[in-house]
């Protein structure tokens, strides 16, 4: 088993000191970025909810206590693999407004206005959180919609203490709350706040009643829609009421590939993670990672080239395939990735330049959560949703309590104009009324030999797949458990800018200087990203792995 290679396990004890292992649980689990949505999750199924049940109110739950990503005014993926092996994918990502237009985000002289895509009413995308659960829970949920809501409701009503990592995220948002808003109803609004501080939303806990009481309508119909309306209005904003109500969320195919004796099920188009990851393993199944070594500099070089091209390719030809003939059966296909495979020299650095043109600098903010449930009968779902930014579009809807997202900037909005994420995209990602802007978002479910394996995901924006890449590579390449694997220091390169990204634990100053003198600008940055997966051992229990980056939780039992 790769999961005890001795060698490697010794590498990463050099390195990090004892080796540890995440929550392990015999019957069901739920790794979350909040302990008290794991919590919420786990309750549902100890009453008898499947994990789709758990799901939907681990969803509302994180829309109450973790407002920074959590969401009723996002969107996001799901991946649902039944006990029995069937996989679903639900597709509840936004779409563009109908009054939306190729260039709504370049001014007079025709040049890109960033911030007008990423922060106010005008970045805001047609929600599809509420449309999204309401559609799993009707095709698979098994308990009474309304009790699933409940406990979020509570929390939003009664009140729940924060953590010192919120209080200082809602420090931070202050003077864009007030920037980004034509009202003061805002609950996370107050100067000072400081770990253990109660957070109260009540105009949350009504909007939520009334999506327990009218489901769908509850949100994209009625009082709702006009507050919404009103608030993006006000705030100059292009949201029609119709935009609401011809919301659809799409199941779609999974994109499913083999890596060795491991069987992938994860997001297809408008999400690019899929498809990444089945490149990047593709070619990285052409090399003995096994033996090379937990991050070293040959390791590392070859995961750095995979990804360069696989995120070329991304910006050339990825986008909502609704809109856009995507060549997908050929991005994939042997032929296609074995002649890319020719392009990665195994000793030195390739210019990005040398396979796409262009040069670019970013900022940015990568908040987005992703939660791992598996269910005692062994049903299991990965969830990624998201805001986009941290509390998104920054617009609260008066009245209604909730965040609006941001997601309009995951258009290229000109091409070769970068997003928040540094990545750069062309015609295929151009925004047009009702399409869906790409994602990076990588809800993903692992077989192995048949039996599922693992459930992942993370957030982090373009560093998203990157960051599940790396958390399947820690434990089946090198050997780490699950804990440990998520903990790891990661590294990311998304082809341009053509710079190697690294957390400072996950490179050593030998590696550094190896890596520099393969050809690699390296760059250290803080911590991102956080998967929250759960992995089935070897003998039936549930590791959980919950990203230590952040509040996140696994709970089970
Ligand atoms: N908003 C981040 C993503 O969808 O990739």
């Amino acid at each position: 088993m790769a999961e005890s290679r001795p060698e490697q396990i010794d590498h990463f004890k050099e390195r990090y000191g004892i080796r540890y292992q995440g929550l392990v649980a015999d019957e069901a689990m739920v790794v979350s970025a909040m302990a008290y949505a794991s919590r919420v999750g786990v309750q549902v199924m100890q009453q008898g909810g499947n994990a789709v049940d758990a799901a939907v109110a681990v969803h509302f739950a994180l829309a109450v206590v973790y407002p920074v990503a959590g969401n009723l005014g996002g969107g996001g993926f799901a991946v649902y693999r039944t006990s029995e092996g069937a996989v679903h994918t639900l597709d509840f990502r936004e779409t563009a407004p109908e009054q939306s237009t190729r260039d709504m985000y370049l001014n007079a002289n025709g040049k890109a206005e960033p911030g007008w895509s990423r922060n106010g009413a005008l970045a805001v995308g047609v929600p599809g959180s509420v449309d999204g659960m309401v559609r799993l829970h009707e095709r698979f949920g098994t308990q009474d919609w309304a009790s699933l809501l409940a406990p979020a409701i509570t929390m939003a009503e009664d009140g729940f203490p924060i953590t010192a990592l919120q209080a200082e995220r809602l420090r931070d948002v202050q003077d864009d709350l007030l920037t980004y808003n034509t009202h003061d109803r805002i609950p996370l609004l107050g100067i000072g706040w400081h770990s253990g501080d109660t957070l109260r939303q009540p105009d949350l806990a009504r909007t939520l009643r009334s999506i327990q009481q009218y489901k769908r309508a509850g949100f994209y119909e009625g009082e709702n829609l006009q507050r919404l309306i009103r608030s993006v209005q006000a705030a100059g904003g292009l949201l029609t009421p119709n935009d609401l109500r011809s919301y659809q969320s799409v199941w779609r195919e999974p994109i499913q590939f083999d890596y060795g004796a491991y069987r992938f099920y994860s997001m297809g188009l408008p999400s690019s993670g899929g498809i990444l990851l089945a490149q990047m393993l593709y070619h990285l199944s052409h090399f003995p990672l096994a033996g090379m070594g937990w991050n070293t500099d040959r390791y590392l070089h070859l995961l750095t080239e995979v990804e360069r091209l696989a995120y070329a390719d991304r910006a050339k030809y990825l986008g909502d395939p609704d809109f856009v003939a995507v060549p997908v059966d050929t991005l994939l296909s042997a032929a296609y990735l074995d002649e890319r495979l020719t392009l990665i020299d195994t000793q030195r650095a390739t210019p990005s330049e040398a396979i796409e043109a262009g040069t670019i600098e970013w900022q940015e903010s990568e908040e987005t959560t992703h939660f791992s449930i598996v269910d005692p009968a062994g049903n299991a779902i990965a969830i990624t949703t998201t805001l986009n930014s941290r509390y998104g579009s920054k617009v609260m809807v008066e009245g209604g309590g909730y965040f609006l997202n941001n997601e309009m900037d995951d258009f290229s909005i000109q091409p070769g104009v970068p997003n928040q994420f540094g990545l750069i995209g062309g015609e295929a990602n151009a925004i047009a009324p009702g399409k869906r802007m790409l994602s990076s978002m990588t809800p993903t479910i692992i077989e192995k030999e048949g039996d599922l394996y693992m459930v992942v995901g993370s957030p982090g924006g373009s560093k998203i797949i990157t960051s599940v890449l790396q958390a399947f590579l820690n434990v089946t390449a090198h050997g780490l458990s699950l804990q440990e694997a998520v903990n790891a220091g990661r590294v990311h390169h998304q082809w341009q800018p053509d710079i190697l990204y690294f957390e400072d634990t996950a490179l050593d100053s030998l590696t550094m200087a190896q890596l520099t003198a393969r050809g690699h600008t390296l760059r250290e940055r803080s911590p991102y990203g956080a998967v929250d997966a759960i992995r089935i051992l070897p003998n039936g229990q549930l590791e959980g792995g919950a990203d230590f980056r952040g509040d996140d939780a696994a709970m089970g039992w």
